[in-house]
């Protein structure tokens, strides 16, 4: 057989502009008059919980009404082409909105989900989208704590599956970043982890991003658009269809 292939997606706010969720670090990247960075912290949910609810039930709620764009579905047909080929293929998002998942994804989420909360006492978890009052706390449904919190990745805060991120990074023979601007580690030196071990590198984003190297292919403009061509043309390649 010809060689396998072990295609690497790392994926950041940016494939999910075309369905209305606003990026961190674009104009709507404040809320109140706090920046993501104010607000995403356990120092903030210990200081002033219900702004951090409010928001983050704000958040959930705008999730719950988006809907997976070209992108994400283009991503979805990548993995189950190249897998049906018997190719590798992770895709690893730091977003923590659902979309990979409802267009058909399997996905590394690194920085953990708004579709959880998760029990800050005994670690129980309730998934869904269902409870999104902002005025009230959700106690947790096991042990009866007043508030369970989002299941998300605080600045401060180890990310989620690092050690299974680390294996497929070391095995990629083909990365992509898309819409994500290389400033948040660690995920920002997965791009220069695959150069590293000799992957060939593919950037999306609308700017250039900080960690964007020489080596790396650079293909400007907006996911929805940019993801599905390059998703064929690497199933023509690799997916046996
Ligand atoms: P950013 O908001 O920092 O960057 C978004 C990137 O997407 C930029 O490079 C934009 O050029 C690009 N972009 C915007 N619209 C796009 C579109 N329609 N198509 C393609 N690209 C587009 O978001 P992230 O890099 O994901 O962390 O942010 C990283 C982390 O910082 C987040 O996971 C979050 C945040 O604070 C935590 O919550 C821990």
């Amino acid at each position: 057989m010809a060689m396998k292939i072990s295609v690497v997606v790392l994926t950041g706010a940016g494939v999910s502009a075309d369905s209305g969720i606003d990026t961190f670090r674009g104009a709507g990247g404040l809320w109140e008059g706090h920046r993501a960075e104010e607000v995403a912290t356990p120092e903030a949910w210990a200081a002033a919980p219900e702004m951090v609810w409010r928001f983050y039930q704000m958040r959930r709620g705008k999730v719950k009404e988006a809907q997976p764009n070209p992108a994400h579905h283009a991503l979805a047909r990548l993995e189950k082409g190249l897998l049906a080929a018997g190719h590798g293929f992770t895709l690893i998002s730091q977003n923590v909105d659902d979309l990979h998942q409802r267009a058909g994804s399997t996905v590394v989420s690194m920085h953990g989900s708004l579709a959880v909360l998760r029990c800050e006492r005994c670690g129980e978890e309730v998934a869904g989208l269902d409870y999104l009052d902002d005025t009230a706390f959700q106690p947790c449904p096991k042990c009866e704590y007043e508030r369970m919190r989002p299941d998300v990745v605080w600045f401060g805060e180890m990310p989620y599956h690092l050690e299974e991120i680390d294996r497929v990074m070391r095995g990629a023979t083909h990365f992509l970043s898309c819409g994500t601007s290389g400033f948040v580690y660690p995920a920002a030196g997965l791009l220069a982890m695959a150069r590293a071990s000799g992957a060939e590198t593919f950037v999306n984003s609308l700017d250039e991003p900080e960690n964007l190297d020489p080596a790396d292919h650079f293909l400007p403009g907006k996911a929805a658009e940019v993801i599905p061509e390059l998703a064929e043309e690497w199933l023509g390649r690799w997916g046996g269809a």
